[in-house]
C-alpha cells in the first residue's frame, strides 16, 4: 500500500508563485509515490467574507489550476471539500479535544484577526481544527505545505495523538512535507512579509496568470536593498527572495547564479528574473484554457465519491471509538 498525501489550498484570490513554490510543485513531483489528494478548501474560505459567485467561480478556476500545475486526475484524487460532509463532521469531533490555549497560539489567526477578538469570526479562530479534520481523516503521513502551515501541522498531529492516546488509535500522525527552498517566498514589496494572495497591493505577488508584461513590471517595482553585490546573504531577504524565485524557476545552482551576475546590477537581474518568470510560467498559463467546466466538474464529482468513502470510514470509526454510534 501506498503511503498517503493530503493537502490543499483556499479558492480565495489569485493563486501566486508561492502557492506554487512552496505547495503546488510539490504536490505534483510526489503526486505517484503517494496516493494523494488535494482539496480546495472551500469551507476554509468562508472563515472571511466571501461573495458567493465569486467563491463559487474560484472555486472552479482553482481546480483548473491544479490540473495546468501538473496534477494527474487519474494518479490523484481532487475534490471539494464542502462535497464531503466528514471534514465538517470531524472538525467537529476534533473542537471538543481541542483546547483554547493551543488555538490562543496559533499566529496565522492573529494576523487574519488583525488583533480584534471582539470582532474576529469563532471560525476564523477553529480554523486549525478544520484543517486538522482534512489532513486526518484520510490517514495522511504526508502534508506538503509552505512554511506558514507547520505551526497548525503541528496542533493536527497533537490532536491525532491526543485522540489515539484518549479513545484508541483512529489516525495516522502526519508529517509535514516543507521543502527547503521555496517554503516562503516574500512579499516584491514589503521582504518582512510572505507573498500572500490577501495582499492588499497587487504589485506584492505574481500570480500564475498575470500577463508577461505585468510581471515584468512588478519585478521592476520590487524592493531590493541598499547594497550592490547579487549574492545569496539571507540577511538581505529582498535580492535573496528574488535569487531564490530565479534559482527555483531556471534549475540553476545558487553559484552558477552568484557566478552569472557577478558584476552586474540589480536592473540586469531583474530583466534576467522576469524573464525566467515569463517563461516558466507559458506553458501552465497554456494549458489553463485547455480544461472546459463540464470536464472539472466530472473530475471533482469522482473525486469527492473517492474521498467520501476513505472519510466515511475514518469517522465512523472515531464515532464508534466515542460511544457516539452503537448504542441501539
Ligand atoms: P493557502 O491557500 O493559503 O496556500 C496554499 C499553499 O501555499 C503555501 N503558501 C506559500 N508557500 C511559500 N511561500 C508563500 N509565500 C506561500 N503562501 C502560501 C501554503 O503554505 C499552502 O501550502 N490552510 C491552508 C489550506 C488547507 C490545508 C489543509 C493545507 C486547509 N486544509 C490541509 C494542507 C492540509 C491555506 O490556507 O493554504
Amino acid at each position: 500500500m501506498k503511503r498517503r498525501i493530503f493537502s490543499g489550498a483556499q479558492p480565495t484570490g489569485s493563486l501566486h508563485i508561492g502557492n506554487y513554490l512552496g505547495a503546488l510543485r510539490n504536490w505534483v513531483d510526489l503526486q505517484s509515490e503517494y496516493e494523494s489528494f488535494y482539496c480546495i478548501v472551500n469551507l476554509h474560505a468562508i472563515t472571511l467574507p466571501q461573495d458567493p459567485a465569486t467563491l463559487r467561480q474560484k472555486t472552479l478556476d482553482l481546480a483548473r489550476i491544479y490540473l495546468a500545475a501538473g496534477i494527474d486526475p487519474e494518479v490523484s484524487t481532487i475534490f471539494i471539500q464542502s462535497d464531503v460532509s466528514e471534514h465538517a463532521e470531524l472538525a467537529w469531533v476534533l473542537s471538543s479535544i481541542a483546547r483554547m490555549g493551543e488555538l490562543e497560539r496559533m499566529t496565522q489567526f492573529k494576523d487574519k484577526g488583525k488583533g480584534n477578538r471582539e470582532r474576529a469570526g469563532v471560525g476564523l479562530f477553529t480554523y486549525p481544527i478544520l484543517m486538522a479534520a482534512d489532513i486526518l481523516l484520510y490517514q495522511t503521513h504526508l502534508v506538503p505545505v509552505g512554511k506558514d502551515q507547520k505551526q497548525h501541522l503541528e496542533l493536527s498531529r497533537d490532536l491525532a495523538e491526543r485522540f489515539n492516546r484518549d479513545y484508541g488509535t483512529a489516525f495516522v500522525v502526519p508529517d509535514p512535507f516543507i521543502p527547503p527552498v521555496g517554503a516562503n517566498i516574500l512579499s516584491l514589496q514589503d521582504p518582512a512579509k510572505k507573498m500572500s494572495k490577501s495582499d492588499e497591493n497587487p504589485n506584492a505577488s505574481i500570480f500564475l496568470l498575470d500577463e508577461p508584461d505585468t510581471i515584468a513590471k512588478k519585478i521592476k517595482r520590487a524592493v531590493t536593498d541598499s547594497g550592490t553585490t547579487i549574492v545569496f546573504d539571507e540577511s538581505r531577504p529582498a535580492i535573496h527572495n528574488l535569487l531564490t524565485i530565479y534559482h527555483l524557476m531556471t534549475g540553476k545552482s545558487a553559484n552558477e547564479i552568484e557566478v552569472h551576475f557577478q558584476g552586474k546590477g540589480y536592473g540586469h537581474l531583474k530583466t534576467e528574473l522576469a524573464e525566467a518568470v515569463v517563461e516558466f510560467m507559458k506553458p501552465f498559463q497554456e494549458r489553463v484554457k485547455d480544461f472546459d467546466d463540464a470536464h472539472l466538474n466530472e473530475i471533482l464529482k469522482k473525486g469527492a465519491a473517492k474521498a467520501r468513502i476513505i472519510a466515511r470510514a475514518t469517522l465512523d470509526d472515531v464515532y464508534t471509538k466515542m460511544g457516539v454510534v452503537g448504542a441501539t
